[in-house]
């Protein structure tokens, strides 16, 4: 805990390593010097989320160590959890300029600077591993594992200095953990729940939600907004259903909606640790993990996300899961349930595939509002027809 109430962020304090002004531009004028790698999305995504916090208590990108102990145990090797490695990889023949000690200035594809990193220590690893251990597959067809597959086959450790953040999309939603922080504060906030979401929100959603809210002071509505798959909805669209959801059907002094600037993994139950601590970092005490969570395809069973955190000291971890079992509109219990609270059949249940909801909404059919709010609806279908048009 925190002299505020709000739980402590994971290993005690909030890590921020985005350089104040003056250091900035000493940087600035340095990274001149300095060689350079040219990084993408989802490294600038580590970088703003190692500048703000939500990595705490991460300097940087990881050393072999940490790595392999990470990789291999789900824990740093000071002991902490951390389920996902967070690293930097660059070919041989870029590493092999390089020498451990050196300071390398991180710049996007423009050539602007956004990082400096101390290299402390440039490694191979090993990439079928990594996906065994963080994936539980190795077929390059998850996207996840692709990822690690395409990228250099050497990783650059060491802690960052930013300096300047990716891009700022939804800038009046787009707070830092300790921003979120003293949101929380605000409001008189102690346990606060957060969601985790990639997907357009729906009615099983927002029960579970709500029913996490039920028992908790306050909800951190907190959509993932980096990278994803092609075929998953563009973060803009999912945002324009939240704000006409929270307009129309929460309570404005106890769901704050933010973004979460992160990329997805699609790691299933290693994810949703991840994702939980780094809503910890956020302040949030309680974590939604349903059915599925994170899971891309059929790599992962129903309750893997869930029954990983059995596998964690919860003291640890400290942040508290909230499980859920898969939920639908029932016509018989004529509400919202669960397979855990509704005793019947399948056939009375209303629920669809994500195949069958892309179908009608590109066909422009709302779909039964017993599993869509009509307003979200609405949304989804001109997204799609904006898509579809030449
Ligand atoms: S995720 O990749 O971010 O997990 P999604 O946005 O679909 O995908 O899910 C957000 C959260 O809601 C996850 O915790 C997921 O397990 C949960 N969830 C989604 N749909 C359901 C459902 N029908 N029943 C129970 N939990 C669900």
């Amino acid at each position: 805990m925190t002299t505020d109430g709000l739980i402590a962020p994971h290993g005690g304090e909030l890590v921020i390593n985005l350089v104040g002004e003056t250091e900035q531009q000493e940087l600035q004028a340095l990274a001149e010097r300095l060689p350079r790698i040219v990084i993408g999305p989802r490294q600038l995504a580590h970088l703003e989320q190692l500048a703000n916090g939500a990595y705490s208590p991460l300097h940087g990108f990881l050393n072999q160590t940490d790595y392999l102990s990470v990789v291999d145990t789900m824990h740093l090797s000071n002991g902490l959890p951390w389920s996902i490695p967070i690293t930097l990889a660059v070919t041989h023949e870029q590493a092999a300029a390089f020498t451990e000690g050196e300071r390398i200035a991180l710049v996007d594809t423009e050539g602007e600077l956004h990082a400096v990193l101390t290299l402390e220590e440039k490694y191979t690893y090993d990439k079928h591993h990594e996906a065994r251990q963080v994936y539980r597959t190795e077929d390059e067809a998850h996207p996840g594992v692709a990822v690690v597959y395409q990228q250099g086959d050497i990783l650059l450790g060491g802690p960052v200095q930013v300096v300047r953040l990716q891009p700022q999309t939804f800038e009046n939603y787009r707070y830092t953990p300790t921003q979120s922080r003293q949101l929380f504060n605000e409001r008189g906030w102690k346990r606060v729940v957060g969601f985790q979401t990639r997907n357009p929100v729906h009615r099983a959603h927002e029960y579970i939600q709500k029913c996490a809210l039920e028992t908790v002071d306050g909800l951190f509505l907190h959509p993932l907004i980096g990278a994803t798959k092609s075929d998953d909805i563009p973060a803009d669209v999912r945002m324009r259903c939240y704000e006409v959801l929270l307009e129309n059907y929460y309570p404005a002094d106890r769901a704050i909606l933010g973004v979460l600037p992160a990329a997805m993994h699609y790691a299933g139950p290693r994810e949703a640790i991840f994702h939980a601590l780094m809503r910890k970092n956020y302040g949030c005490s309680h974590f939604i993990v349903g059915r599925d969570h994170a899971g891309v395809g059929s790599y992962y069973g129903t309750y893997d996300a869930q029954n990983i955190f059995a596998e964690f000291d919860a003291a640890a971890l400290g942040i508290v899961p909230m499980f859920f079992d898969n939920t639908f509109y029932c016509r018989v219990c004529e509400s919202m349930a669960s397979t855990k609270t509704c005793p019947h059949s399948n056939e009375d249940h209303v629920s669809l595939s994500g195949t069958k909801v892309r179908q009608l909404l590109r066909d422009g059919i709302v779909p039964p509002s017993e599993f869509s709010r009509p307003e979200v609806a609405k949304i989804l279908i001109a997204a799609m027809q904006e898509q579809v048009a030449p």
